[in-house]
């Protein structure tokens, strides 16, 4: 059977690698030189492509609930489209103009309520919402503080502040936080005086690592700190949006924070299956990002459909109609780890270096389970399990530097409330019998000697490409 037939997906990505080189000899000057840049990629194997899932076992998409794959989303849309058979398709403008609607404000007031929060703001996507807080909350003379792993967005904006003074803090570490504010508490007299402010910037789970803010601690260490309260958090909720807490409201509702966090981040694109971002703040900053955020004022508003998905996403939220599919992911997240912990094989590859679970550790007392759980290997071996995964038909993908830092490369599994048990039970025997695989290949010391799904793929990549890099 062909690569092509066998892992479409694969057959595309494997095809992608071929370095063009020589190829390009009478390419124009403005392609070559993009060429060659793509190049470097190419002779690492490491070129993205757009890929499909098809018809595999889906681990990698961020449908948490299968609100989406299941159809109820769809059903729901409709309906609410159904309810104002003449609406205009488009979003005929940016919201500082003409893209400002009832059904818009309507819509912000029912999330804000949903979630606690004074004022509700919708953007087309959490990414420009970080951008728009970022870029404009912070005032020149305050100060950003960030958990060292928050998102590309929120680097983004910090990037484009007028805040100059930005310190990040070890991952998830209460205590280097409580280092910095005190540093910063040292080194900066007008926010000791109480004159500027440190904004806060951390995620609820993380999207590399799927692990949980330890928000508490965090809030109760700044206001320690900054008992006159100009030491403010902004909470990025984008993976627990739909996942976590009463009937899906986050993890600031969870924990009852509500009035402790300035700003926090919902987006739509994860477990409500639809797309846009809202932020939830005061009237303060919700006047100050409608006056100052460029990436909101210079951009069309979300468009009718666009803002009839969120608004069904939330009825199925607000009648608890997500509640089981919640439970269920949190099922399935734990057959996981149970099957994938008492397989044989687990230890003596954790043992060997071939792949560990950082989730893993302490599973069992955590108030719950989160959807993303990295594999982390030694560098280019995720490519090895993501092959021998994909051959086996289960998508999963591999993710390196520098979306993660060096030397934590890993495949990044994404759990969803439809995977089967079936399903999950063969993804977790599959990674045992591939860390088998690896080990008897250490122990062979025959260094050099690939795994079989990661043979069968560069006997294919080597039929029309080169193979440097991999060994
Ligand atoms: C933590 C976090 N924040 C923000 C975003 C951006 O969200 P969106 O896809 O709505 O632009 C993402 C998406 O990957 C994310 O993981």
């Amino acid at each position: 059977m062909s690569l092509a037939t066998q892992v479409p997906m694969l057959a595309e990505w494997v095809k992608a690698q071929e370095v063009k080189g020589a190829k390009l000899k009478n390419a124009s000057v403005f392609n070559r030189n993009l060429e060659e840049m793509l190049d470097m990629r190419r002779a690492e194997q490491k070129l993205i492509t757009l890929r499909k899932i098809g018809p595999n076992s889906d681990f990698s998409s961020n449908d948490f609930l299968s609100l989406g794959s299941s159809g109820i989303l769809r059903t729901a849309f409709l309906e609410e489209l159904a309810r104002l058979p003449n609406f205009n398709v488009g979003s005929t403008g940016s919201r500082l103009l003409s893209g400002n609607n009832d059904y818009i404000e309507t819509l912000e007031n029912e999330i804000a309520e949903f979630h606690g929060s004074e004022k509700a703001l919708i953007v087309n996507s959490g990414f420009e919402g970080n951008c728009s807080i970022f870029s404009t909350v912070p005032r020149a003379g305050d100060v950003i503080v960030y958990d060292e792993l928050v998102h590309a967005s929120v680097h983004e904006g910090m990037a484009r502040s007028a805040v100059i003074v930005r310190e990040p803090f070890r991952h998830n570490d209460v205590e280097s936080f409580r280092d910095t504010l005190e540093s910063i508490l040292e080194t900066q007299a007008l926010i000791r005086d109480g004159h500027r402010c440190v904004i806060i910037a951390v995620e609820t789970i993380y999207s590399m690592d799927g692990d949980v803010t330890p928000l508490k601690d965090l809030v109760e260490v700044a206001k320690e700190l900054f008992p006159a309260g100009n030491a403010q958090f902004v909470v990025d909720e984008a993976h627990s949006t739909g996942v976590v807490g009463p009937k899906g409201a986050g993890l600031v509702c969870s924990l009852g924070l509500q009035k402790d966090v300035a700003i926090r981040l919902h987006t739509f694109s994860k477990a409500l299956s639809g797309s846009g971002g809202v932020i939830l703040c005061n009237d303060t900053v919700r006047t100050t990002l409608i006056n100052n955020a460029r990436p909101l004022y210079f951009t069309a508003s979300p468009s009718y459909p666009t803002l009839a998905a969120i608004k069904a996403g939330y009825r199925l939220l607000k009648e608890g109609a997500t509640e089981q599919a919640q439970q269920t992911l949190q099922d399935r997240i734990k057959l996981f780890l149970t099957t994938l912990s008492s397989h044989p094989a687990y230890d003596r590859a954790v043992d060997a270096g071939i792949f560990h679970v950082p989730l893993m550790e302490g599973w069992e007392s955590k108030p719950f389970l989160t959807q993303i759980v990295p594999i982390i290997t030694p560098e280019k071996h995720n490519y090895f399990l993501t092959f021998h995964l994909q051959l086996l038909k289960m998508s999963a993908y591999p993710v390196d530097f520098p979306v993660v830092p060096k030397g934590e490369s890993r495949v990044r599994l994404v759990f969803k409330a439809t995977n089967t048990p079936q399903e999950i039970v063969e993804l977790a025997n599959a990674i045992c019998e591939w860390g088998d695989e690896m080990l008897e290949i250490k122990r062979g010391g025959k260094t050099g000697t690939l795994p079989k799904a990661a043979r069968q793929v560069y006997s294919w990549l080597a039929a029309g490409a080169n193979t440097n890099g991999f060994h």
